[in-house]
């Protein structure tokens, strides 16, 4: 049985995200989604609203969900895989600006941990533009991105933003 951990801070989740999701569960058996507990942040969602609208993604998508748990993490990243016993972190990329981030990350995580290995997968193309800060910044501005979130988020998105919906 293969793991992989698909760590991040998923504030709030959204179809690249899901994309990833789809497309590791094509690539290993279980991926446990890990959410960021960062106290030094200041997140729109809070972990536990994250966890919930990713549980609700999750059966959205139609993904097993005896494959797939929603957890929470803090500390090291390779701390808490050795804690799971996976030896797989899993990552979505979207266009060359995610590189270098992605490499000093995973190239860090392999000097602390060289027994864990960081798997690249590509987010579905339809949603190379998407990420969760220009998800916020759009909604908050009055723009429409209930086709880039699952239906789980979009709501939630212009509630917490104090928009009606
Ligand atoms: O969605 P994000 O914010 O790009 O995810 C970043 C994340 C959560 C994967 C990364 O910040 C992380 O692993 N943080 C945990 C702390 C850690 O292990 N740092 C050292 C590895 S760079």
């Amino acid at each position: 049985m293969t793991l992989a951990i698909y760590p991040g801070s998923f504030d709030p989740i959204t179809n690249g995200h899901t994309s990833i999701i789809e497309s590791g569960l094509v690539a290993f058996d279980r991926l446990i989604v890990a959410v960021l507990h960062n106290p030094g942040k200041e997140p729109l969602f809070t972990v536990e609203e994250r966890i919930a609208m990713i549980r609700e993604t999750v059966v959205e998508i139609g993904a097993d969900p005896a494959r797939v748990e929603v957890d929470r993490f803090d500390g090291l990243l390779v701390d808490y895989c050795r804690r799971k016993e996976a030896r797989v972190i899993l990552r979505g990329l979207r266009a060359v600006a995610d590189f270098e981030y992605e490499l000093q990350m995973a190239n860090m995580n392999r000097h602390l941990n060289e027994e864990i290995e960081t798997v690249f997968l590509m987010a579905n193309d339809a949603y190379f533009y998407v990420a969760s800060n220009l998800v916020k910044e759009v909604t908050k501005l009055g723009g429409d991105v209930s086709k880039l979130v699952p239906v789980a988020v979009a709501t939630k998105l212009r509630a917490k933003l104090g928009l009606s919906s």
